[in-house]
């Protein structure tokens, strides 16, 4: 079972999508986190990321554990992620690993959940289920401004409000694999639903619960 779990930053795909594969004991792949590393990778060593043939190289040259990095989850990461994965060569270099993880989940899995922005509409478009999970920017910003602070790193309002606006923008308007709901998506908006209200309506739909009393 293949799961696409697309959306803008810090709508809750992340929280539901890892969740649903708790539950289901499905592989979990959040595929911002390689776009992050590509984009940590170059921020390390003072590239551009603009720069496409080094944002290219980058890519190319991923190693696992560049996952693991621990300032894959900074707003400036977040921000260089959104420029490098606008370039062509970046998601070719990127769409096999994806697929793969798709359709030979690692550790024996019976399938796995993706998130992302193009999941539905171009890494598996065959998904069995395809959600696009979204609220309003102002939400999202509150909701991102309050897990910066908590992590301790420094926060203000008005420009996590800019930056998201900024890489909705960016990662809607470029022209290979734009952040877009699948024809074929079920679109939850979550600006008045709490996380667990959204994953109750998700788990419903991928896996409805028998009626009680069959065998
Ligand atoms: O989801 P996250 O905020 O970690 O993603 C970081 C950036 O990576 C996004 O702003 C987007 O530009 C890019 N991305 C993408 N395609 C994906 C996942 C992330 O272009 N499937």
């Amino acid at each position: 079972m293949i799961v696409a779990v697309d959306g803008p930053v810090a709508a809750g795909k992340g929280t539901l999508a890892r969740r649903l594969a708790d539950v289901l004991d499905l592989a979990y792949l959040d595929t911002g986190a390689i776009y992050r590393a590509v984009a940590a990778k170059m921020l390390a060593a003072d590239a551009d990321p603009n720069d496409g043939a080094a944002a290219e190289a980058a890519a190319l040259g991923l190693r696992p554990e560049d996952l693991n990095r621990d300032d894959l989850r900074r707003e400036a990461v977040g921000q260089a992620a959104s420029i490098v994965s606008s370039q062509p060569a970046v998601r070719a270099a990127l769409l096999a690993f994806q697929r793969d993880f798709a359709q030979r989940p690692p550790g024996g899995k019976a399938g796995a959940v993706l998130d992302g922005r193009d999941i539905g509409t171009v890494v598996c478009p065959h998904a069995d289920h395809k959600f696009f999970i979204t609220a309003s920017p102002e939400r999202r910003a509150e909701r991102r401004h309050k897990e910066l602070r908590a992590r301790g790193e420094e926060s203000i309002h008005a420009r996590v409000l800019q930056d998201l606006k900024e890489r909705d923008a960016r990662d809607s308007a470029r022209s290979v694999a734009p952040l877009r709901a699948a024809e074929d998506a079920i679109t939850l908006d979550t600006t008045d639903m709490g996380i667990d209200a959204a994953f109750a309506a998700i788990l419903a739909l991928v896996a409805p619960a028998e009626p009680s009393g069959a065998s």
